[in-house]
């Protein structure tokens, strides 16, 4: 960490070193070789609220700290490999709120990977921007996490980069593109605004976990009233399959997109099952070509729901690719 930290983050980093004795840590860890530790990383633990004053960690933030350890876990092989690509790997994280991710993957650069990054966290709640630079200053990281308040559609990563809003950069700006989009829980249709923003801008890496996908199944309780017929009809009626389902076809849609643009796609869940019920994780590797296969697939998706397609397709329209 930056050896511009308060006093009182070093006074923190003192309170956790002498409180995580390694009984303590083995009660914690039961034995996992966990990275993220109270030990090496309090003043992260800290800023997610996972240590108390005392520098000690609840039972609840115990289960909450073996998560944040295995979203790491699943991030990490995509990272080390753009860690490999470029000299410096920039990560936008959209939708960030109180931006547990970010300041994790900012714990990781600097005390994991040891590699020179960028990451840019951009919301729409202003309070939480601003709370969250705060954070980055005590965490002693704020030379390399930014936060910016913006809707995800209106993010303009170029003027970002350029300079305009206080990050200094001496290369062509245009060539500053993010190596990976990430949006965790990003609100319904927001995560298609952060997949469509990665899309665009040429990421090499988009990962998001999706919530509460409302878009089809909106569109399937008018169907329900129009009494359309078709083979999803049945569910069309029923308020809880239709949200189900919907949700999961919803996330369908967004993969074969993402593998139309040329995305190669894994779907994993996002945490332990028991842990939130918003648990898809979608994973998408930029390979180049785009797939006039998936392309098909997604047309054919949108055909058996009975021309139901989601806004995706036209924010990341495939002529784009
Ligand atoms: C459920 S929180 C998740 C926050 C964080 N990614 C996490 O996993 O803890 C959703 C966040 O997305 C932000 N958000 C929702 N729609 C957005 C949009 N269209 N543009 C920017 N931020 C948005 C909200 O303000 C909120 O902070």
């Amino acid at each position: 960490m930056s050896s511009s930290l308060s006093e009182q983050s070093r006074t923190f980093i003192q309170k956790a070193k002498a409180y995580w004795t390694p009984e303590r840590l083995q009660k914690i860890t039961a034995g996992h070789k966990y990275h993220v530790l109270p030990t090496n990383a309090p003043l992260l633990l800290r800023a997610l609220g996972l240590l108390n004053k005392d520098a000690s960690m609840s039972a609840d933030a115990t289960r909450k700290f073996i998560q944040v350890n295995h979203l790491l876990t699943q991030f990490r092989p995509y990272l080390e490999e753009l860690n490999k690509r470029h000299g410096q790997v920039r990560v936008l994280d959209a939708g960030c709120g109180s931006s547990f991710l970010t300041f994790l993957l900012a714990w990781a650069y600097q005390e994991v990977w040891k590699h020179p990054h960028l990451i840019i966290g951009v919301d729409s709640n202003e309070t939480l921007i601003t709370k969250n630079s705060h954070t980055a200053h005590d965490m002693g990281v704020s030379d390399a996490v930014k936060f910016f308040t913006s809707s995800i559609a209106d993010t303009d990563w170029q003027k970002i980069m350029s300079g305009e809003q206080a990050i200094e950069v001496n290369s062509d700006s245009k060539k500053l593109r993010p190596h990976a989009v990430v949006a965790l829980h990003a609100c319904d249709t927001a995560t298609d605004d952060a997949i469509a923003l990665g899309i665009k801008l040429k990421a090499d890496f988009i990962a998001v976990a999706p919530c509460c996908q409302a878009e089809l199944a909106k569109k399937w309780r008018e169907f329900a009233d129009l009494g359309v017929n078709n083979p999803l009809k049945p569910a069309y009626h029923n308020p809880h399959l239709r949200r189900e389902l919907a949700s999961h076809l919803t996330d369908l849609a967004r993969v074969l997109i993402l593998r139309g643009h040329g995305y190669e796609v894994t779907t994993t869940e996002f945490t332990m099952s028991h842990a939130t019920p918003k648990n898809t994780l979608i994973l998408a590797t930029r390979r180049g070509n785009f797939l006039k296969a998936a392309q098909q697939e997604y047309q054919d998706l949108v055909t058996w729901m009975g021309g139901c397609d989601i806004s995706l397709a036209a924010k990341a329209p495939f002529t784009e690719s």
